[in-house]
C-alpha cells in the first residue's frame, strides 16, 4: 500500500502518519523530517535548505525527489509507504510517478485533509515535541500527562520548530495554495482522492483514514 497524505501545514499529516506507522508497519516518508535531519547534520543539502525552510518557502524539487528516491531504494519492496509532505509541486508529482514505476510500486490513495487555515495557525504555533524521542505535543490539544515529562520516554527536554511562528506559517500556507493544491486534480482524474475532515478530533480523523484503507 502506498498513500499520500495531502494538506496544508498543520493539517495533521505527521500526526496521522505516525499512527499508520504504529498500526500498519508502514514507513513514513516525510520530506520535512528528512530536511530537518539534514539541517541538523549540516550536510550540503541541509546547508542549502536551512534558510529556505526558515522563510517557509519550498526547497528545490530535485533535492526532495532525490531524498525520496534514496528512502525508497533503502526500503523493502513489500513495506507500505506514507508520503507526508511530498509531492508538493506538479514537478514533484511527476517525479513521484517515475519513482514509483521505477521501484515497482503503485499509488493506492491520496488522502486530503480538509481544514480551516485560521485554526491551523493555532495548531502550529502551539506545537512542540520531545527532544529525545520526537513524540508530538501541543500547548492546548495534547499536553504531557505530567508537567515537563514526555509520556513516552520520560525525557524532560522539549523543542519547537524554528519555522513554527505566525509569519512563516502564513508563507507556508500561501505556498500550499499556490503550488501544492493545484496537483489535486491530477490525482482526482485517477479516481484515488478521498477528502476527509481534518478539523475533527485526532481519533476521528484516524478512524476515517482506517475506513479508506479498509475499503480496498
Ligand atoms: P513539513 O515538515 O512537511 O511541514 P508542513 O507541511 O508545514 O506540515 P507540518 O509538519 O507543519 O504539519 P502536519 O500536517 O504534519 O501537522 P501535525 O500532524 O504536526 O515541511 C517543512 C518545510 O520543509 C517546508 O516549509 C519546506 O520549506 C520544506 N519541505 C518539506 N517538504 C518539501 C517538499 N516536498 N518540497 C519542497 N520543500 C519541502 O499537526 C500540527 C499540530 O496540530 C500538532 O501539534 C498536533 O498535535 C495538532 N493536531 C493534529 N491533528 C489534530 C486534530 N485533528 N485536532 C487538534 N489538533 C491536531
Ligand atoms: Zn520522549
Amino acid at each position: 500500500m502506498n498513500i499520500i497524505l495531502l494538506g496544508p501545514p498543520g493539517a495533521g499529516k505527521g500526526t496521522q502518519a505516525a499512527r499508520l506507522v504504529e498500526h500498519h508497519g508502514m514507513v513514513q516518508l516525510s520530506t520535512g523530517d528528512m530536511l530537518r535531519a539534514a539541517v541538523k547534520a549540516q550536510t550540503p543539502v541541509g546547508l542549502q535548505a536551512q534558510a529556505v525552510m526558515q522563510r517557509g518557502e519550498l526547497v528545490s524539487d530535485e533535492i526532495v525527489s532525490a531524498l525520496i528516491d534514496a528512502e525508497l531504494t533503502a526500503m523493502g519492496p513489500d513495506t507500505g509507504a506514507i508520503f507526508d509532505g511530498y509531492p508538493r509541486t506538479a514537478a514533484q508529482a511527476e517525479s513521484l510517478d517515475a519513482l514509483l514505476a521505477q521501484h515497482g510500486r503503485q499509488l493506492d490513495h491520496v488522502i486530503e485533509l480538509d481544514v480551516n487555515e485560521d485554526a491551523l495557525v493555532e495548531r502550529i504555533v502551539g506545537r512542540f515535541s520531545c527532544a529525545t524521542c520526537g513524540e508530538g505535543y501541543h500547548d492546548r490539544f495534547k499536553q504531557p500527562a505530567s508537567e515537563n515529562e514526555c509520556d513516552k520516554c520520560h525525557g524532560h527536554e522539549f523543542k519547537r520548530r524554528p519555522d513554527d511562528n505566525e509569519d512563516t506559517v502564513r508563507t507556508r500556507m500561501a505556498e500550499y495554495r499556490a503550488k501544492t493544491a493545484p496537483i489535486l486534480p491530477l490525482y482526482e482524474s485517477r479516481g484515488i482522492v478521498s477528502r476527509i475532515d481534518g478539523m475533527a478530533p485526532m481519533n476521528d480523523v484516524s478512524v476515517a483514514i482506517e475506513a479508506i484503507l479498509a475499503s480496498d
